[in-house]
């Protein structure tokens, strides 16, 4: 299976670093042209600088606040302006430097911050791509959720494991909406990945023991790599997975998420 994306135009939201540079990187080194957006600009450069494009693929990268429909909106409409986008790869998101606590302390402005950067990110995103991928008569949606999508979170924190519920059943009703469209929308739900400070963080804080033991209950062993996630999304952006939508594909080296 020669997995490729040659004059395929690839939207990665959330891409500056982790995951998402992981899925913007793969895809350029198959021949798409990207255009990655985060709100973290200085590693956006970075990446542009550091991805080695093959097969005719490129990388554009912007500074794009996702909760911020319009902005969406305008770098849409730039990443569609030679055509269509084929892929829209949602990944913006995460825990926006939460900690866990008691339901009774969580303030709303703490709640809605992780609500937006999980949910409103890939809302905005994904209204933005398919009047194109419509026209076109086809496309590909995959958003990043979390194991956090379909069981109690590793993190404690409520509504991060509320968002990634809704990354799912959004996932889930566009496949509905979209598949007499051509558009299959599929979800990918990482395991635990030591991307980020926020995830650094949490690992820092199982202490060695619990770090050995979160490894012995991983089936394979090992923590997942930002490789691991972007394969599995390579494959469900590529006509081989043309049948397959609404799907929810753990990805976490076990046999459940
Ligand atoms: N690392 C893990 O263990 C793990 C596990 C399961 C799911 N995930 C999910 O994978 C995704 C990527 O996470 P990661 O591990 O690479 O690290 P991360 O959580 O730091 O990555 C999230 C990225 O989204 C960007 N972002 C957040 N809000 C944004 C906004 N409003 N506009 C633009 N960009 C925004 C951040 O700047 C960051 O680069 C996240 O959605 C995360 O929830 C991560």
């Amino acid at each position: 299976m020669d997995i490729h994306f040659e004059n395929r135009r690839i939207v990665v939201t959330g891409a500056a670093r982790g995951i998402g540079q992981g899925i913007a990187r793969a895809f350029a080194e198959r021949g798409g042209t990207v255009f990655a957006c985060d709100l973290l600009a200085d590693e956006l450069a970075a990446l542009a600088r550091s991805v080695a494009p093959a097969r005719g693929g490129r990388i554009e990268t912007r500074a794009v606040d996702l909760t911020d429909g319009q902005a969406v909106a305008g770098f849409v409409a730039e990443a569609g302006a030679d055509g269509p986008v084929d892929v829209l790869v949602t990944v913006a998101g995460g825990v926006r430097g939460q900690v866990p606590r008691p339901i009774e302390a969580v303030d709303e402005d703490s709640w809605r911050a992780i609500y937006d950067a999980n949910v409103m990110t890939a809302f905005h995103a994904a209204k933005a791509v398919v009047p194109g991928m419509k026209a076109a008569g086809r496309g590909r949606i995959v958003t990043i959720s979390s194991g956090a999508g379909l069981r109690p979170s590793m993190t404690g924190i409520q509504s991060y494991c509320s968002s990634k519920h809704a990354v799912v059943g959004l996932s889930r009703q566009l496949a509905h909406e979209l598949g007499p469209f051509g558009i299959t929308v599929n979800s990918i739900a990482p395991g635990f990945l030591r991307t980020s400070p926020d995830y650094e963080r949490q690992w820092d804080g199982y202490g060695p023991a619990g770090q050995q033991a979160l490894v012995e209950r991983i089936a394979m062993r090992r923590l997942g790599q930002p490789e691991d996630i972007a394969w599995a999304t390579l494959f469900l952006a590529s006509d081989y997975a043309s049948w397959i939508t609404g799907q929810v594909l753990p990805v976490s080296g076990n046999p459940f998420p």
